[in-house]
């Protein structure tokens, strides 16, 4: 069976569906996009993602094409369109298809494409061991908050850990910790919590969110703050978030050992509440 994808006002197979090579996505990388996990057929915090998705709409100026509701008809659709129990769906807008020139072009209709992959995320070995990740200077621009799908910057930093055999490029801007190249990066320090705050310079992230909140619901204490390269190094453990990974352990840094080399008790914490939440949410929409 064909992939079914979705492309301005219509459900088709991915063959068929077709954007000009004119579209300001192409040419300009102007647009914004999301990425949602859906588990047992349900998409997970879907209103986050979509409230997100605004944000990102409204920093490029351009006006949201859908209402909420008719978003969430979408996903529902395309979900249903696709076998996987869990899926990745993937939504992006573009500004649309107008003659080459950086000016906004007038009443352009926007791009709007959406597609669902099998969610594939790491295997438990992973989550038992932990990962490998490197560091690198965060290269990116000063609107990192908004999901852009210019994603140059990240492709030439997640290839980098990949060139080394790691999991994660994790990005210092000025010496201070960001995020990582497609994820967002916690640490922990004698039992508290280290995240970046939500500013310009990183994505804000809906498993972030997550995971803050299941911190707060047991009383872990959290340090949201600028926390420095060697502060980072020292840590007691360090962790990677996103929709596809969920959390993991970095149990080295450029080769180097986070503590023992070994996921540690604050991860197994949120790792298992995390996994509970999920559970509980999916089982709660089932009904
Ligand atoms: N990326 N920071 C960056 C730069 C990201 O690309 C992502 C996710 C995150 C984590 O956000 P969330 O928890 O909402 O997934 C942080 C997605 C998965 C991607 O581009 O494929």
């Amino acid at each position: 069976m064909s992939q079914i994808v979705y492309l301005n006002g219509q459900f088709l197979p991915i063959e068929q569906a077709h954007v000009s090579v004119l579209d300001r996505g192409f040419i300009f990388g102007d647009g914004v996009y999301e990425v949602i996990p859906v588990y047992s057929r349900h998409a997970f915090r879907l209103d986050e993602h979509l409230h997100r998705l605004e944000q990102s709409l409204a920093g490029l100026r351009l006006v949201n094409p859908y209402h909420l509701d008719e978003w969430k008809k979408l996903t529902r659709e395309l979900i249903t369109h696709n076998e996987a129990e869990d899926q990745s769906l993937y939504l992006q807008v573009t500004r649309g298809v107008a003659p080459r020139d950086h000016a906004f072009p007038e009443n352009t209709t926007p791009t709007i494409f959406m597609m669902s992959n099998p969610l594939i995320t790491p295997p438990s070995a992973q989550y038992e061991k932990g990962v490998a990740a490197i560091s690198a200077t965060d290269i990116r621009w000063d609107r990192c908050d908004i999901k852009a799908i210019a994603l140059l910057p990240n492709v030439l930093l997640r290839q980098l850990s990949v060139d080394a055999g790691a999991a994660e490029t994790v990005l210092f801007r000025n010496g201070i910790l960001t995020e990582g190249s497609a994820s967002n990066i916690f640490a922990v320090e004698k039992g508290v919590i280290l995240a970046p705050p939500k500013d310009n310079h990183m994505l804000p992230g809906i498993t972030y969110d997550v995971v803050l909140e299941l911190a707060a619901a047991h009383n872990i204490p959290v340090n949201i703050g600028y926390f420095d390269e060697a502060r980072i190094r020292a840590a007691d453990e360090l962790w990677i978030t996103s929709s596809t990974k969920e959390v993991l352990a970095i149990t080295t840094l450029d080769g180097k050992p986070i503590a023992d080399a070994k996921p540690g008790p604050m991860f197994r914490r949120i790792h298992g509440w995390y996994q509970d939440y999920k559970n509980n949410v999916m089982r709660h929409a089932a009904n």
